[in-house]
Protein backbone atom coordinates (compact mmCIF):
# COMPACT_ATOMS: atom_id res chain seq x y z
CA UNK A 1 0.00 0.00 0.00
CA UNK A 2 0.94 3.58 -0.55
CA UNK A 3 1.12 4.45 3.50
CA UNK A 4 -0.98 7.68 3.13
CA UNK A 5 1.20 8.87 0.46
CA UNK A 6 0.03 9.75 -2.70
CA UNK A 7 2.56 8.18 -5.08
CA UNK A 8 4.34 4.77 -4.59
CA UNK A 9 7.48 7.31 -6.11
CA UNK A 10 6.87 9.75 -3.01
CA UNK A 11 6.68 6.78 -0.51
CA UNK A 12 9.94 5.20 -2.05
CA UNK A 13 11.56 8.74 -1.64
CA UNK A 14 10.68 8.90 1.79
CA UNK A 15 11.98 5.44 2.04
CA UNK A 16 14.98 6.05 1.71
CA UNK A 17 17.17 6.28 5.02
CA UNK A 18 15.18 2.95 6.09
CA UNK A 19 16.34 1.43 2.69
CA UNK A 20 19.76 2.35 3.78
CA UNK A 21 19.80 0.40 7.08
CA UNK A 22 18.46 -2.27 5.45
CA UNK A 23 21.42 -2.62 2.86
CA UNK A 24 24.15 -1.99 5.46
CA UNK A 25 22.70 -4.14 8.40
CA UNK A 26 24.95 -7.10 9.45
CA UNK A 27 27.69 -5.99 7.04
CA UNK A 28 29.52 -3.80 8.44
CA UNK A 29 32.51 -5.44 11.41
CA UNK A 30 33.82 -3.08 13.46
CA UNK A 31 36.24 -5.80 14.78
CA UNK A 32 37.71 -5.83 11.74
CA UNK A 33 37.24 -2.28 10.28
CA UNK A 34 35.36 -3.61 6.96
CA UNK A 35 32.31 -4.41 5.47
CA UNK A 36 31.28 -8.60 5.17
CA UNK A 37 29.21 -10.14 2.34
CA UNK A 38 27.85 -13.48 3.36
CA UNK A 39 27.00 -14.80 -0.47
CA UNK A 40 29.80 -13.65 -2.89
CA UNK A 41 30.59 -17.10 -3.08
CA UNK A 42 34.31 -16.56 -3.76
CA UNK A 43 37.22 -17.87 -1.64
CA UNK A 44 39.65 -15.10 0.33
CA UNK A 45 42.46 -16.20 -2.48
CA UNK A 46 40.28 -14.98 -5.17
CA UNK A 47 39.13 -11.91 -4.29
CA UNK A 48 42.70 -11.16 -3.18
CA UNK A 49 43.41 -11.87 -6.85
CA UNK A 50 40.89 -9.46 -8.28
CA UNK A 51 43.14 -6.69 -10.70
CA UNK A 52 39.92 -5.20 -12.17
CA UNK A 53 36.38 -4.51 -11.40
CA UNK A 54 33.56 -4.41 -14.47
CA UNK A 55 30.16 -2.45 -13.46
CA UNK A 56 27.80 -2.65 -15.93
CA UNK A 57 23.73 -2.39 -15.85
CA UNK A 58 21.28 0.16 -17.79
CA UNK A 59 19.43 3.78 -16.95
CA UNK A 60 19.24 4.34 -13.07
CA UNK A 61 21.43 1.11 -12.52
CA UNK A 62 24.63 2.42 -14.62
CA UNK A 63 24.40 5.79 -13.08
CA UNK A 64 25.06 3.99 -9.67
CA UNK A 65 28.26 1.98 -11.68
CA UNK A 66 29.61 5.53 -12.17
CA UNK A 67 29.22 6.33 -8.77
CA UNK A 68 30.95 2.86 -8.27
CA UNK A 69 34.04 2.74 -10.71
CA UNK A 70 34.49 6.68 -8.14
CA UNK A 71 34.34 4.87 -5.13
CA UNK A 72 35.85 1.40 -5.61
CA UNK A 73 39.00 3.26 -7.68
CA UNK A 74 39.35 5.94 -4.82
CA UNK A 75 38.70 3.53 -1.73
CA UNK A 76 40.16 0.38 -3.08
CA UNK A 77 42.82 1.53 -6.19
CA UNK A 78 41.46 -1.30 -8.43
CA UNK A 79 40.84 0.18 -12.07
CA UNK A 80 37.10 -0.30 -12.69
CA UNK A 81 35.51 0.30 -16.10
CA UNK A 82 31.82 1.32 -16.82
CA UNK A 83 29.90 -0.46 -19.63
CA UNK A 84 26.17 0.02 -20.76
CA UNK A 85 24.95 -3.83 -20.19
CA UNK A 86 23.26 -3.24 -23.74
CA UNK A 87 27.09 -2.74 -25.27
CA UNK A 88 28.98 -5.19 -23.38
CA UNK A 89 26.46 -7.77 -24.60
CA UNK A 90 28.07 -7.01 -28.30
CA UNK A 91 30.88 -5.12 -28.21
CA UNK A 92 33.17 -7.98 -26.99
CA UNK A 93 35.48 -5.83 -25.07
CA UNK A 94 39.43 -7.83 -24.12
CA UNK A 95 38.68 -8.62 -20.28
CA UNK A 96 41.92 -9.69 -18.68
CA UNK A 97 42.42 -11.98 -16.56
CA UNK A 98 41.49 -11.43 -12.58
CA UNK A 99 38.37 -9.27 -13.99
CA UNK A 100 35.43 -9.42 -11.92
CA UNK A 101 32.02 -8.38 -13.28
CA UNK A 102 29.32 -7.22 -11.27
CA UNK A 103 25.98 -6.72 -13.02
CA UNK A 104 23.58 -4.09 -11.12
CA UNK A 105 20.06 -4.27 -11.36
CA UNK A 106 16.66 -3.29 -9.19
CA UNK A 107 14.46 -5.44 -10.71
CA UNK A 108 17.14 -8.57 -11.68
CA UNK A 109 15.10 -9.12 -15.30
CA UNK A 110 16.46 -6.22 -17.39
CA UNK A 111 17.28 -8.36 -20.70
CA UNK A 112 20.55 -6.98 -21.57
CA UNK A 113 22.18 -7.00 -17.83
CA UNK A 114 21.29 -10.60 -18.10
CA UNK A 115 22.95 -11.30 -20.98
CA UNK A 116 25.75 -9.48 -20.28
CA UNK A 117 26.16 -11.21 -17.48
CA UNK A 118 26.01 -14.61 -19.41
CA UNK A 119 27.98 -13.69 -21.55
CA UNK A 120 31.08 -12.78 -19.56
CA UNK A 121 30.33 -15.80 -17.79
CA UNK A 122 30.65 -17.79 -20.92
CA UNK A 123 33.88 -16.64 -21.18
CA UNK A 124 34.80 -18.14 -18.21
CA UNK A 125 35.13 -14.71 -15.61
CA UNK A 126 33.24 -14.48 -12.45
CA UNK A 127 30.03 -12.47 -12.66
CA UNK A 128 28.31 -11.30 -9.56
CA UNK A 129 24.98 -9.74 -9.45
CA UNK A 130 24.35 -6.69 -7.04
CA UNK A 131 20.44 -6.98 -6.65
CA UNK A 132 17.04 -6.05 -5.41
CA UNK A 133 14.54 -8.70 -6.11
CA UNK A 134 15.69 -11.94 -4.53
CA UNK A 135 15.71 -15.15 -6.34
CA UNK A 136 15.24 -12.93 -9.89
CA UNK A 137 16.64 -13.94 -13.22
CA UNK A 138 20.19 -12.18 -12.60
CA UNK A 139 20.43 -13.37 -9.08
CA UNK A 140 19.82 -16.74 -10.52
CA UNK A 141 22.16 -16.68 -13.07
CA UNK A 142 24.88 -14.74 -11.31
CA UNK A 143 27.87 -16.89 -9.25
CA UNK A 144 26.92 -14.48 -6.39
CA UNK A 145 26.31 -11.11 -5.41
CA UNK A 146 25.09 -8.62 -2.89
CA UNK A 147 21.23 -8.16 -2.16
CA UNK A 148 20.06 -4.43 -1.49
CA UNK A 149 16.89 -5.61 1.15
CA UNK A 150 15.10 -2.25 -0.12
CA UNK A 151 12.03 -4.09 -0.20
CA UNK A 152 9.46 -3.68 -3.63
CA UNK A 153 10.30 -0.61 -5.79
CA UNK A 154 6.68 0.01 -7.56
CA UNK A 155 7.43 3.92 -9.08
CA UNK A 156 8.79 3.32 -12.39
CA UNK A 157 11.21 5.83 -11.81
CA UNK A 158 14.20 3.94 -9.42
CA UNK A 159 14.51 5.92 -6.17
CA UNK A 160 15.54 4.02 -3.24
CA UNK A 161 17.41 1.60 -5.33
CA UNK A 162 19.87 3.79 -6.38
CA UNK A 163 20.65 5.38 -3.13
CA UNK A 164 20.87 1.91 -1.54
CA UNK A 165 23.24 0.06 -4.86
CA UNK A 166 25.49 3.49 -3.94
CA UNK A 167 25.69 2.26 -0.66
CA UNK A 168 26.60 -1.36 -1.33
CA UNK A 169 29.03 0.26 -4.01
CA UNK A 170 30.73 1.98 -0.60
CA UNK A 171 30.34 -1.03 0.99
CA UNK A 172 32.47 -3.30 -1.16
CA UNK A 173 34.63 0.06 -2.20
CA UNK A 174 35.92 -0.81 1.71
CA UNK A 175 35.76 -4.34 1.49
CA UNK A 176 38.27 -4.43 -1.32
CA UNK A 177 40.34 -1.30 0.27
CA UNK A 178 40.53 -3.43 3.48
CA UNK A 179 41.93 -6.50 1.50
CA UNK A 180 44.95 -4.52 -0.24
CA UNK A 181 46.45 -0.92 1.25
CA UNK A 182 43.65 0.61 3.50
CA UNK A 183 44.40 0.93 7.70
CA UNK A 184 42.36 -0.13 9.59
CA UNK A 185 41.64 3.64 11.04
CA UNK A 186 40.36 4.39 7.46
CA UNK A 187 37.79 1.89 7.66
CA UNK A 188 36.84 2.42 10.86
CA UNK A 189 36.06 5.60 9.84
CA UNK A 190 34.22 5.03 6.96
CA UNK A 191 32.41 3.06 8.77
CA UNK A 192 31.19 5.57 11.31
CA UNK A 193 30.58 7.36 8.26
CA UNK A 194 28.31 5.26 6.47
CA UNK A 195 26.63 4.90 9.94
CA UNK A 196 25.44 8.40 9.93
CA UNK A 197 24.26 8.38 6.42
CA UNK A 198 20.77 7.31 6.94
CA UNK A 199 20.33 10.10 9.53
CA UNK A 200 21.57 12.60 6.97
CA UNK A 201 19.26 11.61 4.01
CA UNK A 202 16.57 12.02 6.68
CA UNK A 203 17.90 15.43 6.99
CA UNK A 204 17.95 16.09 3.34
CA UNK A 205 14.36 14.97 3.22
CA UNK A 206 13.08 18.17 5.02
CA UNK A 207 14.13 20.21 1.80
CA UNK A 208 10.96 19.24 0.33
CA UNK A 209 9.08 21.88 0.79
CA UNK A 210 11.75 24.05 -0.37
CA UNK A 211 12.28 21.79 -3.45
CA UNK A 212 8.23 22.05 -4.17
CA UNK A 213 8.41 25.77 -3.72
CA UNK A 214 11.48 25.71 -6.44
CA UNK A 215 9.09 23.16 -8.26
CA UNK A 216 6.46 25.62 -8.86
CA UNK A 217 8.90 28.16 -10.22
CA UNK A 218 10.12 26.48 -12.66
CA UNK A 219 7.58 23.73 -13.81
CA UNK A 220 6.58 25.27 -17.23
CA UNK A 221 10.38 25.28 -18.14
CA UNK A 222 11.31 22.89 -21.61
CA UNK A 223 15.13 22.34 -20.94
CA UNK A 224 17.06 21.82 -17.80
CA UNK A 225 20.95 21.43 -17.26
CA UNK A 226 22.05 19.29 -14.11
CA UNK A 227 25.68 19.93 -13.79
CA UNK A 228 28.23 18.54 -10.46
CA UNK A 229 31.64 16.99 -10.77
CA UNK A 230 33.17 13.98 -9.70
CA UNK A 231 31.05 12.08 -7.18
CA UNK A 232 27.76 14.31 -8.39
CA UNK A 233 28.41 14.04 -12.27
CA UNK A 234 26.53 10.63 -11.86
CA UNK A 235 24.03 12.90 -9.54
CA UNK A 236 23.70 15.44 -12.38
CA UNK A 237 23.49 12.42 -15.16
CA UNK A 238 20.28 10.75 -12.38
CA UNK A 239 18.79 13.92 -11.59
CA UNK A 240 18.32 14.55 -15.40
CA UNK A 241 17.17 10.79 -16.24
CA UNK A 242 14.20 11.36 -13.26
CA UNK A 243 13.24 14.66 -14.63
CA UNK A 244 12.96 13.29 -18.29
CA UNK A 245 11.28 9.93 -17.26
CA UNK A 246 8.62 11.28 -15.28
CA UNK A 247 7.67 15.07 -16.05
CA UNK A 248 8.83 14.73 -19.96
CA UNK A 249 11.26 18.05 -19.43
CA UNK A 250 14.10 17.35 -21.75
CA UNK A 251 17.10 17.10 -19.49
CA UNK A 252 20.98 16.86 -20.06
CA UNK A 253 23.51 15.76 -17.10
CA UNK A 254 26.90 16.60 -17.53
CA UNK A 255 30.32 17.36 -15.82
CA UNK A 256 30.19 20.54 -14.67
CA UNK A 257 33.53 21.54 -16.71
CA UNK A 258 32.27 20.17 -19.66
CA UNK A 259 29.71 22.84 -20.31
CA UNK A 260 32.27 25.24 -21.79
CA UNK A 261 32.78 22.78 -24.21
CA UNK A 262 29.40 23.77 -26.05
CA UNK A 263 26.17 23.28 -23.75
CA UNK A 264 26.58 26.17 -22.39
CA UNK A 265 25.71 27.33 -26.08
CA UNK A 266 22.13 26.09 -24.69
CA UNK A 267 21.95 28.74 -21.99
CA UNK A 268 19.32 31.29 -21.92
CA UNK A 269 16.90 32.76 -19.59
CA UNK A 270 14.41 30.03 -20.15
CA UNK A 271 16.90 27.19 -19.60
CA UNK A 272 17.64 26.71 -15.86
CA UNK A 273 20.55 24.99 -14.48
CA UNK A 274 21.06 22.86 -11.83
CA UNK A 275 24.66 22.84 -9.86
CA UNK A 276 25.25 20.36 -7.45
CA UNK A 277 27.98 21.31 -5.45
CA UNK A 278 27.86 20.51 -2.06
CA UNK A 279 31.59 21.70 -0.36
CA UNK A 280 34.35 19.56 -2.03
CA UNK A 281 37.61 19.52 -3.60
CA UNK A 282 35.87 21.03 -6.74
CA UNK A 283 33.83 23.41 -5.58
CA UNK A 284 35.44 26.74 -6.53
CA UNK A 285 35.75 25.15 -9.91
CA UNK A 286 32.25 24.81 -9.90
CA UNK A 287 31.54 27.47 -8.37
CA UNK A 288 33.34 29.76 -11.59
CA UNK A 289 31.31 27.42 -14.25
CA UNK A 290 28.19 28.58 -11.88
CA UNK A 291 29.05 32.74 -12.34
CA UNK A 292 29.56 31.81 -16.36
CA UNK A 293 25.94 30.82 -16.69
CA UNK A 294 24.88 33.38 -14.54
CA UNK A 295 26.57 36.09 -16.63
CA UNK A 296 24.76 34.47 -19.96
CA UNK A 297 21.36 35.20 -18.23
CA UNK A 298 20.54 31.34 -17.51
CA UNK A 299 18.68 30.89 -13.80
CA UNK A 300 20.84 28.81 -11.74
CA UNK A 301 19.58 26.37 -8.33
CA UNK A 302 22.24 25.55 -6.68
CA UNK A 303 22.02 21.83 -4.47
CA UNK A 304 24.50 23.41 -1.59
CA UNK A 305 25.86 22.52 1.98
CA UNK A 306 23.95 23.71 4.62
CA UNK A 307 26.55 25.90 6.25
CA UNK A 308 27.25 27.72 2.08
CA UNK A 309 25.55 30.68 2.90
CA UNK A 310 27.57 32.93 0.48
CA UNK A 311 26.57 31.15 -2.58
CA UNK A 312 22.81 32.60 -2.15
CA UNK A 313 24.62 36.03 -3.36
CA UNK A 314 24.77 33.90 -6.55
CA UNK A 315 22.29 31.08 -7.19
CA UNK A 316 18.93 32.08 -7.78
CA UNK A 317 17.49 28.96 -5.84
CA UNK A 318 19.26 27.43 -3.31
CA UNK A 319 18.64 23.79 -2.14
CA UNK A 320 20.81 23.02 1.24
CA UNK A 321 21.83 19.29 2.03
CA UNK A 322 23.53 18.11 5.41
CA UNK A 323 27.55 17.96 4.96
CA UNK A 324 28.80 14.27 4.18
CA UNK A 325 31.97 13.26 3.30
CA UNK A 326 32.79 13.68 -0.36
CA UNK A 327 32.27 9.73 -1.50
CA UNK A 328 28.62 9.12 -0.03
CA UNK A 329 27.68 12.74 -1.48
CA UNK A 330 25.56 11.28 -4.54
CA UNK A 331 23.18 9.24 -1.69
CA UNK A 332 22.16 12.69 -0.14
CA UNK A 333 22.63 15.09 -3.29
CA UNK A 334 20.42 13.11 -5.39
CA UNK A 335 17.19 13.70 -2.65
CA UNK A 336 16.26 17.08 -3.72
CA UNK A 337 16.30 15.88 -7.28
CA UNK A 338 14.09 13.26 -7.14
CA UNK A 339 12.03 15.41 -5.42
CA UNK A 340 12.18 17.98 -7.75
CA UNK A 341 11.14 16.14 -10.56
CA UNK A 342 8.63 14.71 -8.49
CA UNK A 343 6.66 17.72 -8.00
CA UNK A 344 7.48 19.07 -11.32
CA UNK A 345 5.73 15.99 -12.87
CA UNK A 346 2.69 15.82 -10.08
CA UNK A 347 1.98 19.73 -11.14
CA UNK A 348 2.35 19.04 -14.70
CA UNK A 349 -0.47 16.49 -14.22
CA UNK A 350 2.02 13.41 -15.26
CA UNK A 351 1.82 9.70 -14.07
CA UNK A 352 4.62 10.01 -11.69
CA UNK A 353 4.38 6.47 -11.04
CA UNK A 354 3.43 5.23 -14.27
CA UNK A 355 4.91 7.76 -16.63
CA UNK A 356 3.95 6.87 -20.42
CA UNK A 357 6.17 4.27 -22.58
CA UNK A 358 7.83 3.40 -19.86
CA UNK A 359 7.73 0.12 -18.09
CA UNK A 360 9.26 -0.93 -14.82
CA UNK A 361 11.12 -3.74 -16.09
CA UNK A 362 12.66 -4.12 -19.36
CA UNK A 363 12.80 -7.94 -20.30
CA UNK A 364 13.51 -7.13 -24.01
CA UNK A 365 16.54 -5.81 -25.85
C1 LIG B 1 15.15 4.85 -14.13
C2 LIG B 1 14.71 3.51 -14.43
C3 LIG B 1 15.41 2.70 -15.48
C4 LIG B 1 16.04 1.49 -14.81
C5 LIG B 1 16.66 0.56 -15.85
C6 LIG B 1 17.40 -0.61 -15.20
O1 LIG B 1 14.40 5.46 -13.15
O2 LIG B 1 13.82 3.03 -13.78
O3 LIG B 1 16.36 3.47 -16.14
O4 LIG B 1 17.00 1.94 -13.90
O5 LIG B 1 15.66 0.08 -16.70
O6 LIG B 1 16.52 -1.38 -14.43
P1 LIG B 1 17.08 -2.44 -13.40
O7 LIG B 1 17.83 -1.71 -12.36
O8 LIG B 1 15.84 -3.13 -12.87
O9 LIG B 1 17.96 -3.39 -14.16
Amino acid sequence: SMNGYPHYMLKEIFEQPDALRNAMRGRLNDQDATAVFGGLNLTPQQLRSVERIILTGCGTSWHSALVGEYLIEELSRIPVAVEYASELRYRNPPIENNTLVFGITQSGETADTLAALNETKRKGHRSLAICNVVGSSIAQASDGGVYLHAGPEIGVASTKAFTSQCCVLAMLALFFGRMRHMSFETGGRIIEDLRRLPSSVEQALTCDSEVRRVAQKYQDVSNVLYLGRRYNFPTALEGALKLKEISYIHAEGYPAAEMKHGPIALVDAATPSIFIMPRGTTYDKVMSNMEEVKARGGPVIAIASSDDTEIRKIADDVIMIPEVPEFLQPIVSVIPLQLLSYHIAVLRGCDVDKPRNLAKSVTVE
